[in-house]
């Protein structure tokens, strides 16, 4: 039985992504991203279309560091689509220790349909991609956490009904999230602010490629490092952890720094009334988020969990998938 993806304007947008690598959301265009969103909208009004596309395709995931949602999303997306994917863990491949970076990569293209990665330097996963024809997938790295991004996008989307003029505020650090959130609103014409401390902002190169890649100087992210500012009549406050897998030896010295860049409902009344708050979670409560914010209404964090699978789905079947 030859397995077809549903010809639909979404899949069809995606085809250009047949094969190919997700190490960043600057590897996609507008197009791209906005067709995935759509994908994964439509996978998750009516997945029995879906089942069994994938069927006898294989990922590997490779984690550096812990994982409960990009694990178990990636895990549950292949099952429903019929394929199978393996979960491998740093003692157990000893990426780049045991064995070299390259030779886990030329390894797993011969047996593998995807390797998704988490890894503490991004050079890791770019290094995976570079030795492996098949696809290979930022699952978060220091730099970059495309899948997070896009299941983002698409639960604001989902939420809010639009994405062009939306306004984000992002409170806190200008991390591996940050990084996506960015760039992602640039392509999607979503307006973004973003207010860190001094030393903490975003990296600087992300906010120019955000620049030279939004189609209004408005739609590029506006640093400032007043939370008050950023979050000022926003439809969306995102928070993420002030410490990072990887920065645990910075933590009191990252406390210190992010002291006032809590979001509190006293900073959450500053967005419009209908404002919703997200977080990619795992959350550290009395830190960058009031138990008041993430546990009330206005906390849409669980959805935004939920919707990495249905992105993850869409993603895997514009890499893997065939169509006629
Ligand atoms: N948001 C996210 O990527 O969660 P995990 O670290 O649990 O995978
Ligand atoms: N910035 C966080 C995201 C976790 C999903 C980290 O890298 O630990």
């Amino acid at each position: 039985m030859s397995l077809t993806l549903p010809v639909t304007a979404a899949t069809g947008a995606c085809s250009t992504l047949r094969g190919r690598d997700l190490l960043s959301i600057r590897d996609l265009t507008r197009r791209e991203l906005l067709a995935l969103v759509a994908l994964a909208a439509d996978l998750k009004r009516q997945p029995a279309r879906y089942q069994g596309l994938l069927s006898g395709k294989t990922l590997a995931l490779i984690f550096e560091k812990p994982s409960l949602r990009t694990r178990v999303s990636f895990d549950v997306a292949l099952h429903n689509l019929g394929g199978h994917a393996l979960s491998l863990a740093p003692q157990e491949i000893g990426l780049g220790q045991r064995e070299a970076i390259g030779d886990v990569g030329r390894t797993l293209d011969r047996m593998v349909d995807a390797i998704a990665a988490r890894t503490f330097a991004h050079e890791t996963v770019e290094a995976l991609a570079q030795a492996a024809s098949i696809p290979v997938i930022n699952a978060l790295s220091n730099v970059s956490h495309p899948c997070q991004a896009l299941a983002d996008y698409f639960t604001m989307r989902e939420i809010t009904g639009r994405l062009d003029g939306l306004h984000l505020a992002f409170v806190g650090d200008g991390n591996n999230v940050a990084n996506s959130l960015i760039c992602a609103a640039a392509l999607v014409g979503v307006r973004m602010t973003m207010a860190s401390p001094p030393g903490y902002e975003p990296r600087a190169e992300v906010l120019q490629w955000a620049r030279r890649h939004a189609s209004t100087p408005q739609d590029a992210c506006r640093v400032t490092s007043s939370p008050e500012e950023a979050v000022d009549g926003a439809d969306v406050v995102y928070t993420d952890t002030w410490i990072s897998m990887g920065q645990e030896a910075e933590a009191e010295e990252r406390r210190r720094a992010f002291a006032g860049y809590e979001v509190t409902d006293a900073l959450l009344d500053r967005a419009a009334p209908d404002a919703i708050f997200m977080h990619c979670l795992p959350a550290h409560r009395g830190e960058e988020v009031a138990a008041e914010v993430i546990d009330s209404p206005r906390s849409v964090v669980f959805q935004q969990a939920e919707n990495r699978v249905h992105t993850e789905k869409a993603l895997l079947l514009a890499l893997l998938g065939s169509e006629e």
